[in-house]
């Protein structure tokens, strides 16, 4: 005979072969709490419908009660030859309470709805912890940012130094991405909040099982509107490993800079020692290896979204076994992150910031010519011209290894007429930043708004 749960029509079991390929609980015995949930809520259903007496159903619950107790004691297990964990806790279901009462549980349901039920439960409580890995990450950029509310440092594009901005103002801008991360993580939850329970294989349940009962039994808005769509779409499976890779690829955009920063070239930070790693043989080595596997683990991200997005495209419905292999991908995505938010929240909270460097960096590559340029068009001056002076008062500093604050009344004049020297209150980074100060800007009574509503929003999350 073969598999308990579907033996019947088979005069032989699996070929050993063929089981070890379609068997899944290596990986899918992390949703046994959420089977063994939905077990009690579809007993609570059948009994509604009459399927289960009263004295039927406490006899379920309670052999489930002990079934969930030793599950989590790891008394039982799954066994070599259950095939995945839904036939495996029904096994000990079984065990537990006979074969006429537990062999009533799979009335009206199919592992189809199941696994696409407990995926979602799975994916919600996940992404409540992601959350909290992420605020925790917030929470430390915005400890840096409120520990240095006066530094400066070059902004950069194109890695090259741009105009100066408040270090806050750039640890703020990576607190930003996060949280829009974290708005990703409650979106979905909102389309996650639909049962498929009661959809069984793929036609629905022709046995009277209120499948909104059971939704809201679990923690659902509401049960699907159709049954083959709950059991066949994986597209919230693919948008929970997308926001978990976008999260990946926002932590590694901090570790990149983070890198480039402990570098003897950059010298912005110095990484705390428990959260830096030493050399075999280099013994003067200090290594990033925190943000270098947060950094390398985001491909590992990325690789497990484009995986699965490629294991759904073109599958026909309803439900294929091809969907078994959704879960090992963003079980991953979450492992691993699970790892990497509080690693990379460590890291940040014990950096030391040079801002003596930082400072001596700002004005550093000429980041003030914009200054300059914006002050000459509040003089009156077209753009294109006071683009033009600016440039020449470049090239002019250049030429003679001096700061732009530093050429001299005739050299400016030379560069433009409308350049006075009263241009030179421009020329200081302190100024420069405080004359950017429209909203969004790098001010820093602008900043120091901003990072209240970062700290607002961290505290909702
Ligand atoms: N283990 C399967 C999955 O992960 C669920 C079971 C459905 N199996 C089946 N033969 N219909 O998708």
């Amino acid at each position: 005979e073969g598999s308990a749960l579907w033996g019947g029509r088979f005069s032989s079991g699996p070929d050993a072969v063929m089981a070890a390929l379609s068997k899944s609980t290596q990986f899918d015995w992390v949703l046994a709490p959420y089977d063994i949930a939905g077990s009690r809520a579809h007993a609570r259903v059948l009994h509604g419908a009459g399927l289960l007496t009263d004295e039927q159903l406490e006899g379920m619950l309670e052999g489930l009660g002990r079934l969930a107790d030793d599950v989590a004691s790891g008394a039982f297990g799954p066994a070599p030859e259950d095939e995945d964990v839904h036939t495996a806790l029904e096994r000990g279901l079984i065990e537990r309470v006979g074969e006429d009462l537990g062999g009533r549980l799979r009335a009206g349901r199919s592992r189809n709805d199941q696994i696409a039920t407990q995926l979602r439960m799975w994916l919600r409580d996940t992404l409540r912890s992601v959350v909290r890995g992420v605020a925790g990450v917030v929470d430390a950029l915005l400890i840096q940012a409120r520990a240095h509310p006066e530094a400066a440092m070059p902004g950069r594009t194109h890695l090259q130094h741009a105009q100066p901005v408040l270090l806050a103002h750039h640890l703020g801008a990576h607190a930003q991405a996060l949280l829009r991360d974290v708005g990703r993580c409650r979106d979905l939850d909102r389309r996650l909040a639909y049962s498929p329970y009661g959809s069984g294989a793929l036609a629905g349940t022709s046995l009277g099982l209120d499948p909104a009962a059971v939704a809201h039994d679990l923690g659902f808005v509401d049960a699907v509107d159709n049954s083959i769509d709950g059991t066949a779409s994986r597209d919230l499976a693919a948008e929970g490993a997308y926001v978990l890779a976008q999260i990946a690829v926002d932590l590694s955009r901090i570790a990149e800079e983070v890198i480039l920063w402990a570098t003897a070239e950059f010298g912005y930070v110095t990484l705390a020692d428990a959260w830096s790693t030493g050399s075999s043989i280099m013994p003067q080595k200090k290594n990033p290896d925190v943000a270098e596997l947060a950094r390398g683990k985001a491909g590992r991200l990325v690789g497990n979204l484009s995986g699965l997005m490629t294991t759904l495209k073109a599958l026909p419905l309803a439900y294929n076994r091809d969907l078994q292999e959704d879960k090992e991908p963003l079980f991953d995505s979450a492992a691993q992150l699970a790892m990497v938010l509080p690693a990379m929240a460590g890291m940040v909270k014990t950096l030391t910031f040079h801002t003596d460097r930082l400072a001596e960096l700002a004005p550093a590559g000429f980041t003030l010519a914009t200054d300059l340029a914006e002050w000459l068009v509040r003089q009156g001056v077209p753009f294109r011209r006071a683009h033009a002076a600016a440039g020449a008062c470049v090239r002019a500093a250049e030429e003679r290894g001096v700061g732009l604050d530093e050429l001299t009344d005739d050299e400016l004049a030379a560069c433009d007429p409308a350049l006075t020297p009263d241009v030179r209150a421009v020329l200081t980074v302190a100024g420069s930043l405080a004359s950017r100060d429209a909203h969004g800007g790098t001010a820093p009574k602008r900043v120091a708004e901003q990072l209240d509503r970062i700290f607002g929003a961290a505290i909702e999350a």
